[in-house]
């Protein structure tokens, strides 16, 4: 078989959000199907694990199904299946691993665990055709933030990551706080736009050369909110999402620049659900221009978590023969780069 005629079915099912594609070959979306479960937990201020589990087996086998019919492909036609096995919730995570497993036994065909993070980093290149390795990826998700060297397609090194919160995780707390719904780093996004970015001048760690620390400044913020109810002082939320943005994105836009001249990076790669930030994003590529880099992010629909780059990133696995077998468990506290 011809590697560009592969048929990779990629499944995602690692927080509430249940995902099938179809992917041809390394790079092309034959379909990339998302049920969110996001308004099921938004009364709640955020994911209910066990919530999360039922929906997904409720939904896993309607959402193949959909990706299959999108892709015009039959099920007997599919040559491989990838599957994220962690980092996540295990049980969200059990429901796409066993519907992986069964329909990897009943076709005979291979089954390909992946990396959450990974598969972050690898919907860059569904979203341009023409990247390629080396480059430095910053990856910035709900449970994640880190440095990554990308020297190859299976070769990585993490170069440093968040020592406590990661940049979403600090995103959605703050916004709980301030009463804004659940996804909150959506609604951050969208409030700081009204804001001041320098009206409030919010503390942030210093750590190691490429580590982060963002929980002092989440504390800060806090901290900033409280005493100002205490006191029945009026609040500017808009002016408070716009200054943490700022700490945050002049952070983690430091660290990966100072990454980039110090290894002689040439591309930089945005990845993770924290990367639909446009004031992240828009930061980092003044800078990227500003000192002759080149840089790259996902596509909005590819930011967040989707099957089409869990499938692109067990792809690349399969050219050096990394399947899984019957065996396979989830991993909730998978790392990075394992
Ligand atoms: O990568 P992801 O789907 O989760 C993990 O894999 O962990 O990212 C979800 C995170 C959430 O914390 C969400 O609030 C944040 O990404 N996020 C954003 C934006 N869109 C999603 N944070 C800041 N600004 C956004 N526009
Ligand atoms: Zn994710």
């Amino acid at each position: 078989m011809q590697v560009e005629k592969i048929l990779t079915l990629g499944i995602e099912t690692s927080c509430d959000e249940t995902a099938a594609s179809v992917i041809k070959g390394d790079r092309e979306i034959l379909s990339n199907v998302i049920s969110t479960q996001i308004p099921v937990h938004q009364k709640f201020g955020g994911v209910v694990p066990e919530i999360a589990s039922r929906k997904h087996i409720l939904n896993i086998m309607p959402v193949i199904d959909e990706s299959l019919r999108i892709a015009n492909v039959e099920l007997s036609e599919i040559n491989q299946i990838a599957v994220t096995y962690g980092p996540g919730l295990v049980g969200a995570l059990l429901v796409g691993v066993s519907a992986a497993k069964t329909l990897s036994f009943a076709l005979n065909i291979p089954l390909i665990a992946v990396n959450h993070l990974e598969g972050h980093i690898f919907a860059n290149f569904l979203s341009h055709k023409e990247l390629t390795p080396p480059f430095l990826s910053l990856i910035v998700s709900g449970g994640h933030s880190a440095l990554i060297k990308m020297n190859d397609y299976n070769n990585f090194e993490m170069l440093g990551q968040t020592r406590d919160d990661a940049a979403g995780e600090a995103f959605d707390k703050i916004a709980r706080v301030m009463g804004l719904k659940y996804p909150g780093g959506p609604e951050i996004d969208k409030l700081a736009k009204n804001g001041n970015p320098d009206a409030i001048e919010f503390p942030i760690a210093k750590v190691d050369e490429f580590d982060f620390s963002l929980s002092g400044l989440k504390s800060a913020v806090l901290n900033y909110l409280n005493t100002a109810k205490m006191k029945n002082d009026s609040i500017n939320n808009a002016d408070v999402a716009a200054s943490f943005q700022k700490a945050v994105i002049n952070a983690l836009v430091e660290k990966t620049i100072h990454a980039a001249k110090k290894f002689k990076f040439e591309k930089i790669v945005l990845a993770g659900g924290v990367a639909a930030n446009s004031a992240l994003e828009s930061t980092l590529r003044n800078k990227c221009e500003k000192y002759g880099l080149k840089f790259y992010y996902p596509t909005k629909i590819l930011c967040t978590d989707n099957a089409a780059m869990i499938a692109c990133r067990g792809y690349y696995q399969s050219l050096e023969k990394n399947f899984a077998d019957d065996r396979l468990n989830a991993v909730p506290g998978l790392g990075l780069l394992t």
